[in-house]
């Protein structure tokens, strides 16, 4: 790892550093905290090293950043709502270092919380509120203007095919093990398309989307428990609104874990459902359409059966893309995928009578 003194030294801090030492447990990027000094006044900031293997482009992904809080910032007069970008003394965002890792710093905030877990249903309803709050205060930014970060992200119908090529290349022989869970996903294939139709029919938007709508990603302010801010902007890009709401779904109103190996815990939670969609619309306050809030469950189950399909299309390749702990790792996390679709193929009417309610 970089000498990270050096690195800090390239930003436009107040004073200089005094310490510099780990923060938070993301899985994507590096993240530290440096506390500098200035006439005994500490202000500390957030550093993070952005990962190249999952973001090959640092510099367009900081453009992204950058483009978007700045037009946050027009829409709020309170500084915690939105990222703050600290610049580096050459007048950019971002810094490369000698290694080639890109860097870049913000603001740093006290007395908030990232939760993995929520315990309270009011907890899960602020974090659906900070990202409809998002997709309502970003719905007349310039959608065009971003870099796709990751080419393709929720292109489901060409993840279908990555997946059909993975089982034709069985590269492990792992596929004859698994021929149900396969026949699961081409079972569906007239699902894939939905979203994509729907938008060539004038139905779904683009939009500016986060990718990445997990509760951790929500700043609660930690004696209120209210939204302050959403973080973690690496992945925004143009997209689907359904598809925000919907991975958000799938990971925070099942019953299981993502790989819980009994299948016969693993469920939508409908009171979930419903708290998320109530949370996320009153954040939209009427920002989306009729017809695009309608698909809202469609989001849910196309994320889900997309990141089914992705875990799936891993393992016959050999684990290459998710970190796994045990083999067979993905193909556990496959099955609670699929045993959450079917949960919700069989709770679909339930679902579209709950969005409906919220219009
Ligand atoms: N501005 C900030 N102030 C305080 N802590 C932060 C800030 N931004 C991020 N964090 C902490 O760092 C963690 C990881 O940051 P995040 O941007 O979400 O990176 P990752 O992509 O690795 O998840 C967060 O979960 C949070 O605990
Ligand atoms: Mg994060």
């Amino acid at each position: 790892m970089a000498d990270i003194n050096k690195i800090v030294a390239n930003f436009c801090t107040e004073g200089t550093a005094t310490s510099i030492s780990p923060c938070g447990n993301g899985l994507v990027n590096h993240t530290f905290v440096v506390n500098a000094k200035k006439d005994g006044k500490v202000t500390r900031y957030l550093l993070q090293a952005i990962n190249k293997n999952v973001f090959p482009n640092g510099p367009e992904l900081v453009e992204n950043i950058y483009k978007i809080t700045t037009f946050l910032k027009n829409k709020t007069d309170d500084p915690r709502a939105v990222i703050t970008l600290i610049p580096t003394k050459d007048g950019k965002y971002y810094h490369i270092d000698g290694e080639g890792v890109c860097w870049r710093m913000s603001d740093f905030l006290d007395d908030v919380v990232c939760l993995e877990r929520f315990e309270h249903l009011e907890e899960f309803e602020q974090c659906a509120f900070g990202f409809g709050n998002f997709q309502r205060q970003l719905s007349d930014f310039p959608v065009d203007t971003l870099f796709e970060t990751i080419e393709n992200f929720h292109n489901t119908p060409l993840r279908f095919e990555t997946f059909l090529k993975a089982v034709k290349d069985d590269v492990l022989g792992r596929a004859a093990d698994v021929r149900n869970e396969i026949d699961f996903f081409i079972s569906e294939k007239a699902f894939y398309p939905v979203l994509f139709d729907a938008n060539k029919a004038g139905k779904l938007p683009i939009r500016v989307t986060h990718n990445d709508t997990k509760t951790n990603n929500v700043m609660l302010d930690a004696k209120t428990k209210k939204a302050v801010r959403v973080i973690d902007l690496d992945t925004v890009m143009p997209g689907f609104s359904v598809n925000d709401f919907g991975d958000a779904i799938r990971f925070g109103a099942n019953t299981a874990a993502e790989d819980e190996r009994d299948l016969s815990k693993v469920s939508l939670d409908l009171k979930l459902f419903e708290v998320y969609t109530k949370g996320f619309l009153k954040g939209c306050a009427g920002g989306l359409t009729v017809d695009e809030i309608m698909l809202l469950p469609e989001g849910a189950k196309m994320m889900t059966i997309e990141c089914g399909m992705r875990f799936l299309t891993d393992y016959l390749q050999g684990d290459v893309y998710f970190k796994t702990t045990y083999p067979g790792h993905n193909l556990d996390r496959t099955r609670t995928q699929i045993e959450l679709v079917r949960d919700m193929n069989r709770k679909w009417p339930v679902m579209k009578d709950i969005v409906k309610k919220y219009i």
